[in-house]
């Protein structure tokens, strides 16, 4: 699984381009998010430069090295400054109840695992916090079949569906939940229509 990734990032090209993900950057703005943010899965950095643009304390980890490396050169690009560690989502020694938001953003991961990591984020976001997750959800296999350019696991298994979200984040009100049909234009990876889960929850005190 590194070494998938770190192959796709070693190209000087930013897989999924450099501007943010739209979702993430609607829901930033929207309930004008500022504090401590978390960004798992988070690759070439797009959406934590972006937030740390708008004044936020950053902390993102990736399994993969060369996603770390252009995160860090486009930090550097934009000059702003954001923490980036290597490593699994387990190895990550966070605290519980310490981060503002946390965002993730097709950030998909094996069935057996992903609904531990969900609970993990739950655990690390402050009551009253804001989780903000945007992925592929099972409606999207089809379309994926006649448009690869879409992007997206193959895996039917590792795709959203609106109950896993509600089941992983029980402990969250729901500000928004749905599935939605859109046109991707995020760099040469995920290109065209696309069927996606986009959740915004509030931890609830
Ligand atoms: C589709 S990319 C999305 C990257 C980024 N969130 C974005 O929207 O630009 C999925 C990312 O998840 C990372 N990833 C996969 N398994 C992981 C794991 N177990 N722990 C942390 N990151 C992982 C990959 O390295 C990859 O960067």
């Amino acid at each position: 699984m590194k070494e998938f990734w770190n192959g796709r990032y070693e190209s000087s090209e930013y897989a999924y381009g450099t501007e943010p993900n739209k979702y993430f950057k609607e829901i930033l703005n929207n309930y004008n998010l500022e504090g401590k943010i978390l960004l798992p899965g988070e690759g070439e950095g797009r959406n934590a430069v972006y937030a740390a643009k708008k004044g936020l304390n950053v902390f993102a980890f990736d399994i993969s090295i060369e996603g770390k490396k252009k995160a860090l050169k486009l930090a550097d690009k934009e000059k702003v400054s954001i923490t980036y560690e290597v490593g699994d989502f387990l190895q990550m020694s966070l605290t519980n109840n310490s981060f503002d938001v946390a965002a993730m953003i097709f950030a998909h991961f094996p069935p057996n695992i992903i609904s531990i990591y969900h609970k993990k984020i739950a655990e690390l976001v402050k009551p009253d916090g804001i989780i903000i997750l945007e992925g592929f959800s099972k409606g999207h296999f089809d379309l994926q079949q006649r448009n690869p350019n879409a992007g997206g696991p193959k895996n039917v298994d590792l795709l959203f569906s609106i109950h896993q979200i509600k089941t992983d984040f029980s402990n969250f009100e729901i500000l928004e939940l749905a599935e939605k049909e859109i046109e991707l234009k995020e760099g040469e990876f995920h290109k065209g229509k696309a069927r996606v889960i986009r959740f915004c929850g509030r931890k609830k005190v």
